[in-house]
């Protein structure tokens, strides 16, 4: 496989959602998991922690959820606010867009909870992937540090696009807080931040078809 430039890499991730199951062994993911941590960290904290799961443990792991998710649909209390209330614009109508977009693709209907809630649950299902990370910050770091976790996770997608393997950032498994650092093991001094959905794209899944649109340039960058 020829290596794609970084710009092809950053034009090729895209958050898919919806995964082949087909495996992807965990070398590989432990190579692109090590070298993503190449990212930069103010300081060089290097605040990031991370917990993969693969095989037998994403296995075990889609057992447990699917026993939560038949006993509380809407999830544990969050230990974080994913995005801030009463949204201003512009970000309330991207917001809006965005997942209008998505239900849109999926050829569900705005006024169809019941079709929406089973869809956001598959987000709790990694969309299907054969692997994921689960991604923690101490909870005694700010802005600053997440950050630099940002960066991290943004190497790794680019990485993982190099590697011609998929991955969709999830902030969702913010309503699994509990359950999945009991899952992992993680110590109470960890936050969850997010899962990372690591696989392969299934081509004909049409939610797969959604490209996300971005504001313009002269919206967001000034030169001065
Ligand atoms: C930190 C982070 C968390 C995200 N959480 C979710 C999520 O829980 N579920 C989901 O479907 N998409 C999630 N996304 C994907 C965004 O919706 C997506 O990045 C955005 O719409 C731009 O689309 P693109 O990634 O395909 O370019 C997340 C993205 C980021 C960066």
């Amino acid at each position: 496989m020829a290596v794609l430039s970084v710009s092809d890499a950053v034009r090729r991730r895209k958050s898919v959602r919806a995964f082949l199951p087909v495996p992807v062994d965990n070398a590989v993911i432990a190579d692109v998991l090590a070298r993503a941590t190449r990212a930069p960290s103010g300081g060089n904290l290097q605040p990031w922690r991370l917990f993969v799961l693969n095989g037998d443990s994403m296995a075990r792991f889609a057992v447990l959820m699917a026993g939560r998710l038949a006993e509380n649909p809407m999830g544990e209390p969050p230990q974080y606010q994913v995005y801030p209330q009463n949204l201003k614009e512009p970000y309330r109508t991207r917001r809006f867009e965005i997942g209008e977009a998505m239900y849109a693709h999926l050829g569900i209907s705005r006024a169809d909870k019941f079709a929406r809630l089973q869809w956001l649950q598959n987000n709790d299902r990694f969309f299907g992937a054969p692997a994921a990370a689960f991604c923690f910050m101490d909870r005694i770091m700010g802005p600053p540090q997440w950050s630099d976790l940002g960066m991290m996770l943004q190497t790794a997608m680019l990485l993982f696009a190099e590697q011609g393997i998929d991955t969709c950032p999830q902030e969702s498994w913010s309503r699994w807080p509990k359950t999945v650092a009991d899952f992992v093991g993680a110590p109470p001094d960890l936050m969850l931040f997010c899962g990372l959905a690591i696989g392969h794209a299934d081509p004909d899944a049409p939610v797969n078809k959604l490209a996300a649109a971005r504001a313009s340039a002269e919206e967001v960058i000034t030169f001065i």
